[in-house]
């Protein structure tokens, strides 16, 4: 008797989990639970939500572009173009300053060099980025979730706002977290509406703690963080 009644609740409620997961596809909503399907968790597989620079401290991974956004957004040219449509674009004339740094995203991989890094482009995608060299901003490194492990294809970026070259582009006080912020407001103020190049973005965020401790233990220059992480899903509207 108790089978009777246990199986139709049980398809009920299947049922409407997987209504409620087309329903969160179609609108994403502020904030919401992430789920394995966003990213997987580097901690559970030996990874480190810190990067690292060539030494030994690291730069927190403190963005994550969810494995849910559109698949154009999570490729090299997609995430170029986003970072263009909110006000990054490509190195100064390609030179780039310093080493490339390295993250273990549990995914397999071990420890992998950044795929590229963008610089804040002050309105200019060509010149704009000699500018931000000269006198500081937002920049930030992609790391792709991609072995074979765990397979997301999520966006891992460490993203900081560096002081201006004469004081020598180290990080700011507070760099780690203003550059977050910085870059998830640009993405997701306005609505979440963004557009470059004939694409437009719908993008939504969510704020996860527990990833990173808060303080400054690991991390490059002794900057504090405040240990948040912010998800952004982007969707190709
Ligand atoms: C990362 O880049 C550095 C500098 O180009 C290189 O020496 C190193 O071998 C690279 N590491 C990996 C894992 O590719
Ligand atoms: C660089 O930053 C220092 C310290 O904040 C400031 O005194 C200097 O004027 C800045 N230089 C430029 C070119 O912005
Ligand atoms: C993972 O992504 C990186 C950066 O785009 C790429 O170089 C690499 O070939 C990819 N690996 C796999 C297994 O797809
Ligand atoms: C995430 O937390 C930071 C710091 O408290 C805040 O400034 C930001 O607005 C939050 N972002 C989202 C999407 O909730």
């Amino acid at each position: 008797m108790l089978h009777h009644i246990s199986r139709p609740i049980r398809l009920l409620s299947l049922l409407s989990a997987t209504t409620l997961a087309a329903a969160f596809r179609i609108l994403p909503i502020i904030p919401r639970q992430t789920t394995d399907a966003d990213f997987f968790n580097p901690l559970l597989n030996g990874g480190s939500m810190l990067d690292q620079v060539p030494g030994v401290l690291g730069e927190p991974l403190n963005i994550i572009i969810s494995a849910q956004s559109s698949p154009d957004v999570l490729t090299l040219d997609g995430i170029i173009n986003f970072a263009k449509a909110i006000g990054f674009s490509t190195e100064c004339l390609g030179i780039h300053s310093g080493a490339p740094q390295s993250a273990n995203l549990g995914d397999g991989n071990g420890w992998v060099n950044q795929t590229i890094e963008l610089r804040e482009d002050y309105g200019d995608s060509t010149l704009g980025t000699c500018l931000e060299s000269l006198i500081g901003g937002n920049h930030f490194r992609v790391f792709v979730q991609n072995g074979t492990e765990h397979p997301t294809g999520a966006l891992f970026l460490a993203v900081s706002t560096e002081e201006n070259v004469t004081e020598g582009h180290t990080t700011a006080p507070d760099g780690y977290d203003t550059g977050r912020d910085l870059f998830s407001a640009a993405a997701i103020n306005n609505g979440g509406t963004t557009s470059f190049g004939g694409t437009t973005y719908s993008t939504a965020g969510t704020n996860i703690t527990g990833l990173i401790q808060p303080g400054s233990t690991g991390i490059e220059d002794g900057i504090a963080t405040d240990g948040i992480v912010t998800l952004l899903t982007i969707t190709i509207v």
